[in-house]
């Protein structure tokens, strides 16, 4: 298993540290809500590919692991605001900041985790980095608003469904890749496909956590199951559904959805198979990551990287 890497670990906790040590603020209230999300864990998936993308040039952990932990705050940051906008109480298995401590309060505190972030890569990072990472928190808040804008809209194409997952999730997924690449001086070439492989997963991964809104319970995801569909987010199993000869009957079972709680929508997404179209795309998704990091020399983090994308169709949370 990757996670028993042992130079992966070691370089892990490294970064653990380096988050405790940058969320710290003076508001005791706030302080113990960041210690609560830091502990309640998180697969760490960004700061992971950070170093595995460090892997593929000069490895140094000195940059790395500051970079990594500033991705992964920039993570925690957009959850806590993506919480509020979700109106959700669950995450990571913990009550969210903002049902613990009001709307306001969790808003200041992504701020407050921004700038902590920034504070860390300012430390390590060319102008260029920093550009490229402002670039894509810009997409992260993009690919929301267009989600937020799409919201109960029962035309929303397949088309403007990637388009806003590669914006709010995909984004930080191929910068955490590519700038652990870019920190250990990889070729211009290496750094690009590094983004792109980056990007695919996010891809995957989105489209995954979506299938687990509809399949998974609140245990093994941390966080309220069938909660984008009562948000009116519809996701592509819902867009499939639209789109098939179930046109209809997926528009009543959503008008319904107050009323049964989404049983007649669970009757209708069984029906017309899109769990399974919908895995079909996260798989291609998947393959298509696969085939660029084959392309990529041969160091440590490439097996590593490898088992993670592979893993990626069958996680269960
Ligand atoms: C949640 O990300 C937000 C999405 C992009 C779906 P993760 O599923 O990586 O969240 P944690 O960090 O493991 O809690
Ligand atoms: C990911 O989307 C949110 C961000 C990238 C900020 P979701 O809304 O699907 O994430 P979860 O399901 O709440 O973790
Ligand atoms: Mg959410
Ligand atoms: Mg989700």
């Amino acid at each position: 298993m990757w996670m028993d890497n042992e130079f992966l670990q070691g370089e892990m906790q490294y970064v653990e540290a380096q988050l405790k040590k940058a969320l710290k603020t003076r508001n005791k209230t706030v302080q113990n809500a960041l210690v609560m999300l830091q502990q309640s864990g998180g697969k760490r998936l960004r700061p992971v590919l950070t170093i595995l993308g460090g892997t593929f040039g000069q490895y140094d952990s000195s940059a790395i692991v500051p970079l990594a932990a500033s991705l992964e705050i920039i993570h925690m940051a957009t959850l806590i605001h993506d919480d509020i906008i979700d109106d959700t109480k669950l995450r990571r298995g913990s009550e969210t900041l903002h049902s613990m401590l009001g709307r306001d309060v969790a808003v200041y505190t992504g701020d407050f985790l921004f700038t902590r972030a920034f504070m860390l890569i300012a430390d390590i990072a060319e102008v260029k980095l920093m550009k490229d990472i402002s670039k894509s928190m810009a997409y992260i808040c993009e690919g929301e608003i267009d989600q937020n804008e799409q919201r109960y809209s029962k035309g929303t194409t397949v088309k403007q469904y990637l388009k806003r997952i590669s914006g709010k999730t995909a984004a930080l997924f191929a910068i955490s890749l590519a700038a652990g690449g870019y920190k250990a001086g990889c070729s211009k070439k290496i750094m690009n496909q590094l983004g792109v492989v980056g990007k695919d997963i996010g891809m995957a991964f989105q489209i995954i956590d979506d299938i687990l809104d509809f399949t998974g319970s609140e245990v093994n995801i941390g966080k309220p199951a069938f909660n984008d569909v009562i948000q009116g987010v519809y996701t592509l199993p819902i867009i499939f559904a639209l789109n098939s000869k179930y046109k209809a009957e997926t528009e009543e079972a959503l008008d319904k959805m107050q009323q049964d709680g989404g049983k007649s929508l669970r009757v209708v997404l069984e029906k017309a198979q899109v769990i399974e179209k919908t895995r079909e795309i996260a798989k291609r998704y998947i393959e298509k990551a696969k085939i660029k990091t084959l392309e990529l020399p041969d160091v440590v983090g490439k097996e590593i990287l490898l088992e993670i994308i592979d893993q990626q169709t069958s996680r269960k949370f």
